[in-house]
Formats: C-alpha cells, sequence, structure tokens
C-alpha cells in the first residue's frame, strides 16, 4: 500500500525526448516531501514501455537511473512512497507493471485482497505485496477489452473500495496518461504543447502556473494538446482553471540549508501575505472568501475547530481569541476524534477546520461528518486546489506559500494570522466588539510581522543552546493562556524533528503531577506571558518558573523585551517584542521552532524529511 506519495505525470509533443523523464524527476525531488521510502519512475519510449525504481530516497533512483539510464520517451509518471504494509523494497515501489501498462498509487484499495485472490484463481501471479499491483492487472486486463486507456480506467475505479489517485500509461498510447481521483488529491498543470499531472502544484510549478482543480470520483485524460476531465459514468465535468500566485523560486531553498529553515525565514512574509488585502476604504475587515451567509454566522452558537498536530494547535490559539473577542464558545478536537464520539453538533454550530495541505484525511472526513449534520463548515487552508477548501462551505486561505519541509512552520503562524482574522471578522459582524476595537485590533496584527522578524534576528542564541544541548534525552515546555499550545507546539517541534523526548504541559497542571519529572539538569523552556495587562497570569507562570528551578530545572525562559522579573529564575532568557497577550504566539513559537531545527541540524537528522513522517497525511 502507499498512502501518502507524491504523484508526478507529463505528456510532451514531438519526437521522443530526454524532457518526459526529467520533468518527472524534478517533480519528485519538489514532492520528495510526500513521502521517502522510495521512488520510481515508468517512461513510453519508442521500443515501450520502461521503467526504474529502487528503495529509499530518491538519489537512490537518480544513481539508478545513471547506472543504466532509459531511453528518451513522450509521456512519463513518476512516484514517492511512503509505505505502510508491503515494506518499502524495490520490489513494492511504484510504479507496477503489468504487460505494456504501468500505474502508480496514493491512497489505499481497502478491497485488494478479494480483488487479488479472483485475479489468483484466474491464474495472475503477482510480484510484490501491494495493492497497487492489482490495479496494474485489472487496468491491463480491461485495457486488453476495450483498447483504450480512460475506458479501462473507467471500468476499474468503479471496482475500487478505498481511497486512491491513479495515474497509468500503456506502452500503444504514448501521448496519453491517464489519471483518476477518489479522496486524494490529483491536480492538472496546463502547458504550451505539454501537460503535467501532480499530487500538487509544486510537482509543475517550475513549467506552469496555470492549474485546474479535479473534483471528487473524477477521470481525466491528458495529451500534448488536451485535458478531459469526466467523472467516473464518463460524463463531461467541469474543472475549475487557476492560476498559482507563486513561482516555482518559493519552492526552492534558495541558499538555505534546509527548508524549514527557508521556510522560517519566511514568516514574517507569511504573517503580512494572511493579512494582506483583508480590508475595504473605510478599514472594516472583508473575508470575500466567506461565503457562509451573514445570518447563519450571527446564529452559531458554538465553534469546533477540527484540525490535525501542529494546525490543531492553531486552533488551540483561535479558541482564546475568538472567545475573547466574540464571546462564543469554541471546542477544539482533533479531527480524528471528532466524528467517532457522536459530537453534539447541529445548524447553529459552524465548524471550523484547519489544514495546510488541505489534504488530512482526518480533517477532510470531520468536515464532512459537519455537514452532514447540518453545521456549516469554513476550513482555513494554504494549498489551493486541495480538497477540505473545495469541500467546506467557505475558506480562508493563508498565503503562507508552499510548505515543503515535513514539520510544519510558517503555515502554523499564517493558521493563527487567519484565525484572528476570522475572530475579528466575527466579532465585526456580530458587534461583539466596537469598530474601532476591530481597526485597533487590525494595527496591532499588522505590526506582527516586523516583530517576527525582530525575533528571527535574535535567533543567533537559541541556535547556540539547541547545539550545546544536543545530547540532550528529554526536554519539557510549558506555557499558559495561549502560550499553552505554543509549549505543545514546541514540543511536538522537537519530537518529530530531533528524535527527542518531548512534552508541552499547562503550566497550571506542573504541580499536579509532571513536577515529579523534575530532576537536576532537566531542561525547560517556559512560555511567559507579557506582565502587562489586567489579567496577567505572568506573577503565576513566575511562580512556576522559581518551582522548577528550585529543584534543579535548566530554565529557558522566553520572555517579552523589559519583563525583569523572570531574569533571577532563568538560565537563560529568549526575547520577544511586546505584543498583546493574544497575539503573542505568532512570536513565541518562533525561538522553539529554531531551537528543534538546530539541534536536529547538530544532530545530523534529516531536518526536511524526519523518519516515519510524511507531510500530508492522506489517510485515516
Ligand atoms: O496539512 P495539515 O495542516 O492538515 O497537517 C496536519 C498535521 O499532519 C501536521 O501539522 C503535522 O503535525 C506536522 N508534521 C507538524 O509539523
Amino acid at each position: 500500500m502507499a498512502l501518502m506519495c507524491g504523484i508526478v505525470g507529463y505528456v510532451g509533443s514531438g519526437p521522443v525526448s530526454a524532457r518526459p523523464l526529467q520533468v518527472v524527476m524534478e517533480g519528485l525531488q519538489r514532492l520528495e516531501y510526500r513521502g521517502y521510502d522510495s521512488a520510481g519512475v515508468a517512461v513510453i519510449t519508442d521500443t515501450g514501455l520502461q521503467m526504474a525504481k529502487k528503495a529509499g530516497k530518491l538519489v537512490n533512483l537518480a544513481s539508478r537511473l545513471q547506472d543504466s539510464p532509459l531511453e528518451p520517451g513522450t509521456a512519463a509518471i513518476g512516484h514517492t512512497r511512503w509505505a505502510t504494509h508491503g515494506g518499502p523494497t524495490d520490489g513494492n515501489a511504484h510504479p507496477h507493471v503489468h504487460g505494456d501498462l504501468a500505474v502508480i498509487h496514493n491512497g489505499i484499495v481497502e478491497n485488494f485482497a478479494t480483488l487479488k485472490a479472483e485475479l489468483m484463481e484466474a491464474g495472475d501471479e503477482f510480484a510484490s505485496e501491494t495493492d497497487t499491483e492489482v490495479v496494474a492487472h485489472l487496468l491491463d486486463r480491461a485495457y486488453q477489452e476495450t483498447g483504450d486507456l480512460t475506458e479501462a480506467m473507467r471500468q476499474v475505479v468503479v471496482c475500487l473500495d478505498g481511497t486512491f489517485t491513479l495515474l497509468a500509461v500503456h506502452a500503444s498510447q504514448p501521448s496519453v496518461v491517464v489519471g483518476a481521483r477518489h479522496d486524494s488529491p490529483l491536480v492538472v498543470g496546463l502547458g504550451d504543447g505539454e501537460n503535467f499531472l501532480g499530487s500538487d502544484v509544486v510537482a509543475f510549478i517550475a513549467h506552469t502556473n496555470r492549474a485546474m482543480e479535479l473534483g471528487q470520483d473524477e477521470i481525466v485524460t491528458i495529451t500534448p494538446t488536451s485535458v478531459d476531465v469526466t467523472d467516473f459514468a464518463g460524463r463531461p465535468a467541469q474543472a475549475r482553471e487557476y492560476i498559482v500566485d507563486w513561482d516555482a523560486k518559493a519552492a526552492e531553498k534558495g541558499g538555505f540549508r534546509s527548508f524549514m529553515d527557508k521556510e522560517i525565514a519566511d514568516e514574517p512574509q507569511a504573517v503580512a501575505d494572511t493579512l494582506l488585502g483583508r480590508t475595504d476604504m473605510a478599514g472594516s475587515l472583508v473575508l470575500d472568501e466567506i461565503r457562509i451567509e451573514e445570518s447563519v454566522l450571527r446564529a452559531v452558537t458554538k465553534i469546533v475547530v477540527v484540525a490535525c498536530g501542529t494546525a490543531a494547535y492553531a486552533g488551540h490559539v483561535a479558541k482564546y481569541a475568538i472567545e475573547h473577542w466574540c464571546r462564543i464558545p469554541v471546542e477544539v478536537e482533533l479531527a480524528h476524534e471528532f466524528r467517532y464520539r457522536d459530537p453534539v453538533v447541529d445548524e447553529r454550530t459552524l465548524v471550523v477546520a484547519i489544514s495546510q495541505s488541505g489534504e488530512t484525511m482526518d480533517t477532510l472526513m470531520a468536515v464532512r461528518y459537519a455537514r452532514e449534520q447540518g453545521s456549516a463548515t469554513l476550513s482555513i487552508v494554504n494549498t489551493h486546489g486541495s480538497t477540505i477548501p473545495r469541500e467546506s462551505d467557505a475558506v480562508l486561505y493563508t498565503h503562507a506559500g508552499p510548505e515543503i519541509a515535513v514539520a510544519s512552520t510558517k503555515a502554523f503562524l499564517a493558521q493563527i494570522t487567519a484565525a484572528y482574522l476570522l475572530g475579528l471578522y466575527l466579532a465585526q459582524l456580530r458587534g461583539t466588539l466596537f469598530p474601532d476595537e476591530v481597526a485597533a485590533k487590525l494595527v496591532e496584527l499588522r505590526a506582527m510581522p516586523d516583530k517576527v522578524q525582530t525575533v528571527l534576528d535574535r535567533s543567533d542564541r537559541v541556535k547556540q543552546i539547541a547545539r550545546w544541548m544536543a545530547d540532550t534525552p528529554t526536554v519539557l515546555f510549558l506555557g499558559r493562556h495561549v502560550g499553552y499550545p505554543v509549549a505543545m507546539e514546541g514540543a511536538l517541534k522537537l519530537k518529530e524533528l530531533a528524535y527527542i523526548h518531548a512534552e508541552g504541559f499547562a503550566a497550571g497542571e506542573l504541580k499536579h503531577g509532571p513536577i515529579a519529572l523534575i530532576e537536576p539538569g532537566q531542561p525547560v523552556f517556559v512560555v511567559v506571558p507579557s506582565p502587562r495587562g489586567r489579567h496577567s497570569l505572568h506573577s503565576k507562570v513566575v511562580s512556576n518558573i522559581q518551582e522548577i528551578r528550585a529543584r534543579g530545572a535548566r530554565t529557558l525562559v522566553i520572555a517579552e523585551d523589559g519583563d525583569e522579573a523572570v531574569v533571577p529564575f532563568a538560565d537563560q532568557v529568549f526575547r520577544i517584542p511586546q505584543c498583546p497577550t493574544l497575539l503573542a504566539p505568532l512570536l513565541a513559537v518562533v525561538p522553539l521552532q529554531i531551537f528543534a531545527c538546530e539541534l536536529a541540524h547538530a544532530k545530523g537528522l534529516d531536518v526536511d524529511q524526519p523518519r516515519n513522517l510524511a507531510k500530508s497525511v492522506t489517510v485515516e
């Protein structure tokens, strides 16, 4: 099975050339963040179908191709895999070939065992442990009957249960690539005398910024000069064309050591771009993308945020801001828990899904469930053309640009920014803040990109400490109020990047158990709230620092400029500029991201592609 993979397809006009393989290999390089257990390509050449695949990262495939090159071709498909069942071996890598046909797959064919048994009974033999090979056999049989790859795909997809994006080529149709999608992403790239397919636009952005969104359960056939989209029954379908508003440069490292370093450096821009163009001449917040009736939004009695991982922590920050500004109760639920516990949601609930990729299956399923219950659904998503916004009633796009590193950084800041915008919009609409209060908060928000930059400019010390701490076995993170999700995000970053045990706690919970973990030398990051403000929790968190210090902890404190109260109890203080309490996560999380990134570099780890992970989790 191949779950969260990168898929790319290309077809060009003219005689055979090296371009199809080049385009596909380059696309795979850009998509490798989606899975990196194995990779493979198939090319239609003058002498027929040629294929190469290799376990391990893409470099293994590249050197295999250097040792024994494939012939030039007219069309090609390529795949980078994140495996579950069927280990990451050469044999289980994609493409899977049967006869003159090759297929690649993202998703799970749940009924593959039944289909395989039927095929084996009919005499078929299998070379791999994957579900995908079954699809190759079925497609080849259907092709032999129909003589047409699109028709063959149509016949096969209706036999498959589960989730899939499939791309197939056949040696007898050298200028055709056929794709199909069901609950898994696939985007078309429109070229000039050539066309592309990809799991996302990153796959072909170096060649075209014209893209086309495919709907659920659609089949696409690309040739050098045409793109035909139909539903699974063969009826023509309308695919939406759009222009990608960033270029290939945005998806490159640009001289940084890693994508993660670059994406952290992009954070001021990500926040600024997410704020851009969202007010009218009078200074009122205008969120054109929110296509839910104002009367529905006014009547909302509860908001439920559904998301996973880092996006869920952005949701926790949203809860504090939205409840404070709008006086609407907000629940934050891990998307995979949400629909399995019979949640109380109805027509007066607004379900807000947060997702960088827009493809996280758990989050998508939560959105579908919420819609079935009659709730309005709004998504905060970074990736245009993805599934979650298409299936939500409204979308608020974050403008973080492509995020390639598996660990989410700039998307987190952009998600929080979009959540603030949503909160202020609802407050404006429901009258829980006066217009001048909304305007004042927007001014404060617009000051944040420069403040994020200031934190970045001060990153040398946190990097130095991270390098010194490369051997640390465990790190704890404490925070309170909006600092609590920041603490949890800091712990998640360290776990996924540096493989160090880390835990984030609400500082107030310390005395209820976690303080037992403190022993001499235990490093603890503490996110300290601003000492300013009427209901500041500052003094309580400073007491927490004293309590752990008294038990020998090494305290690494993130505190506002001018907060001298922390100094006597801190082994290290990392300063962030002053800002309103609710906006502070945009600043406080940055040193924690840098710390995890630097520590992973110091340990010689692959910062962009940590072990066992994939960027988009497109199965439940
Ligand atoms: O694409 P999404 O935002 O829906 O992804 C959600 C999580 O899988 C993601 O944030 C994950 O936790 C990252 N690895 C965190 O760095």
